[in-house]
């Protein structure tokens, strides 16, 4: 029966243009590549859409940190995003930013649409605001001490020590992550998008689809919870876009990053001319829209996105695809272990093929977390690919090129290929309920059963004898057959190796050509087509990700928390060489350490109080693997004493110390010794 051909349109949530690609973030772009994937090798219109996303004030303070323009910064990361995701072989339609012109005008007119529709509110509202700055401070960037337990150094919006959440004018004692200062209370008007407004139309659409359960289970947890008005608007200084008609006011990042979606479907219809957008946006669309997202940010895209869409005259979304969370060795990412591995490590060191298979074979269609452990992984993948699915070629390529013209044979027995091709529907259906791990288990299932058969005919034996001699021509045939089959099963997951098998066997790999008869076929040669996992190479992955620097500089982003301490100089895609006069402004100056304690959560750090002849300051460094920090206390080290202060995750850090040594345990610090005073200068 030939299915309608479908039109699709499927999103990935857009990475924030402040930071590299890891490999969790991965787990949702090869999901979504191999369903889309998927959906063009069955013959479906489906265009795969993603962007940067480039708005928000952690973009904008982090462009200033690096002293340059947010424009030349989201630029340099996204080309960085781009070659990660090339590499990786993710297969976008269109790859855009939200800081377009396209997005611009979606995200204007959706506006001025809610805006007519009597769905835009005012109201002044009192904030936090730094007046150093001058500017009003997100609760992340707020650090004080939690009201409740009254443990300090905590964030403002909720307590690491005792899980209270607050708004952060609850905090005693508040002081910007941004410049340190003293925050003071200030009113602003700001406005809202009428989110209540739309609970009725919400429930509709929750129950229209057919959602993944855990999704409809926290939506009802969000209805009884009540809907509130969602503040989309921030003053300046912000890097985004300006609110029509209202000077001076930025839409909030959220509200434009999803109409980032439109904005680079609608960047590929302008540079198509054969895609319609009304086709797939307009209210009476009869396409398909996928978002895929990770769970963190499941509210952002089943309430107020439909909503928007809605009260701005569109189409609500077909469904939203969410996954887990991805940990590697059983725990969070973390840089102290080495576990959390940007994509370009990954990349310097493994095959990018290993991880689409071993992330398929781990996802479901369910929100559950995916562990991906490295054992398990080089287990299963040299097992699974190499064991299995290339050792089948392998095994059986070689006779027919030397001892039958390189062709295949007219198969007598056709059973093992019927059953290979029976599994299909079964296959296709894993594949489009994103049931991937339940697909590569068929499919082992059926490598299983391809390679008991190539052991059973031993055609190493057959080939010796003059009698078994087409015999062996009839099983190394049936054998590259059902590899075949196999092969194109896996395509979507493994786009490289299938167009190596497609080379080899001269084939181009359809799911119409499952069922071809291949008779007198003429092939290539067998040629390598994947190594075994190594697992020195995969040791030293995760020796590349740990942090070597001595000193964390934590990354504040706008709602998210993984561990954010990074190395600031392998997360600046921009540093190179810097001039004498970037080095003459640094001060440098022998400190005394008064005080080095540990930091309760860190991995790595020691907090100190270091005494510069006078002078206090407090500095976060992250040298605990070396020392003690009792026996730290009383020498001398170099700090960077005139370093803007930093908010760190655990407080604000002054200056940074240095440290010689190839870092680990063996990092050492200055003993006290005569002609060092505190607070001289060092150059
Ligand atoms: N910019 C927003 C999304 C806007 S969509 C209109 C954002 N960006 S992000 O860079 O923080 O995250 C991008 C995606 O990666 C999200 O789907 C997020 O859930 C996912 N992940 C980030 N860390 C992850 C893991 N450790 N594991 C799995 N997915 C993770 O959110
Ligand atoms: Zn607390």
């Amino acid at each position: 029966m030939a299915e309608t051909k479908r039109k699709i349109l499927a999103t990935y949530a857009l990475p924030y243009a402040n930071g590299s690609i890891h490999l969790g973030h991965m787990l949702g772009f090869i999901k979504t590549d191999i369903w889309s994937r998927y959906q063009k090798l069955r013959g479906h219109e489906c265009h795969f859409i993603c962007a940067d996303d480039a708005h928000g004030t952690p973009i904008m303070l982090s462009a200033q940190k690096q002293g340059i323009s947010p424009e030349e910064m989201i630029a340099a990361i996204q080309k960085e995003h781009e070659a990660d995701f090339a590499d990786f072989r993710i297969e976008f339609d269109n790859y855009h930013s939200t800081h377009s012109d396209e997005n611009r005008e979606l995200a204007s007119e959706i506006y001025l649409k809610l805006k007519a529709n009597g769905h835009i509110k005012t109201r002044t509202i009192s904030q936090l605001f730094d007046p150093e700055k001058s500017m009003f401070l997100p609760d992340r960037f707020v650090k004080g001490t939690c009201p409740k337990c009254k443990s300090e150094e905590q964030y403002g919006d909720n307590c690491d020590a005792c899980g209270a959440t607050y708004s952060p004018t609850d905090l005693l004692n508040p002081k910007s992550a941004v410049s340190g200062a003293t925050p003071v209370m200030k009113d602003s008007e700001h406005y809202f998008f009428d989110l209540p407004a739309f609970e009725e139309m919400l429930k509709e659409w929750t129950h229209s689809g057919s959602l993944q359960q855990e999704m409809a289970n926290k939506l009802n947890e969000w209805f009884e919870q009540g809907l509130q008005q969602w503040d989309i608007s921030r003053d300046k200084p912000y890097f985004g876009f300006e609110i029509p008609e209202a000077k001076g006011k930025y839409f909030y990042v959220w509200l434009d990053a999803p109409i980032g979606y439109m904005g680079s479907f609608k960047n590929l219809c302008d540079k198509r001319g054969d895609l319609n957008f009304d086709e797939f946006w307009s209210k009476d669309s009869t396409a398909e829209v996928y978002h895929f997202i990770g769970k963190d940010i499941m509210y952002f895209h089943s309430l107020f996105w439909p909503a928007m869409l809605n009260g701005s005259g569109y189409r609500e979304p077909t469904n939203v695809y969410t996954h887990g969370f991805v940990t590697v060795n059983g725990a969070k990412m973390s840089k102290s272990k080495g576990t959390f591995i940007k994509a370009r490590t990954y990349l310097d060191n493994l095959d990018p093929e290993y991880l689409r298979y071993y992330y398929a074979a781990k996802l479901s269609s369910r929100i559950d977390d995916l562990d991906l452990n490295l054992e398990d992984f080089a287990q299963r993948v040299n097992s699974d690919l190499v064991g299995k699915l290339v050792n089948l070629a392998s095994r059986t390529a070689g006779f027919i090129k030397k001892r039958f013209d390189g062709k295949l044979a007219k198969l007598e027995d056709t059973s093992l290929v019927e059953q290979f091709i029976a599994k299909k529907d079964v296959i296709a259906e894993c594949y489009e309920s994103r049931e991937f791990g339940k697909a590569m288990r068929e499919i082992m299932a059926l490598a299983d059963i391809a390679n008991a058969y190539v052991a059973e005919m031993e055609p190493w034996k057959l080939v010796k004898a003059e009698e078994t001699l087409e015999q062996t021509h009839q099983v190394c045939s049936n054998a590259l057959n059902l590899f075949r089959i196999l092969a194109t099963y896996l395509k979507p997951v493994l786009p490289r190796l299938s167009a190596d098998v497609e080379a080899f066997l001269k084939i181009e790999l359809t799911w119409e050509s499952l069922e071809a008869d291949f008779s007198g076929h003429e092939i290539n040669a067998f040629k390598v087509m994947m190594q075994r996992v190594d697992m020195d190479k995969v040791a030293k992955m995760v020796d590349d990700s740990k942090e070597n620097l001595i000193v964390t500089t934590p990354k504040v982003t706008e709602d998210k928390s993984v561990e954010q301490s990074s190395n600031p100089l392998a997360d600046d895609p921009i540093s190179d060489t810097i001039q004498f006069d970037d080095f003459a402004k640094l001060d440098l100056r022998i400190a005394r350490i008064a005080k080095a304690e540990h930091v309760e959560g860190a991995d790595k750090l020691l907090k100190f109080q270091l005494d510069l002849g006078g002078e206090t300051k407090q500095v976060f460094a992250g040298i605990k693997s070396a020392y003690q920090p009792e026996n730290l206390e009383g020498k001398l080290t170099v700090m960077v004493a005139n370093l803007a202060p930093r908010k760190m995750r655990f407080g604000i850090s002054e200056g940074m110390v240095l440290a010689a040594g190839p870092g680990g345990k063996d990092l050492w610090i200055l003993e006290p010794h005569e002609g060092a005073q505190p607070g001289m200068r060092v150059k």
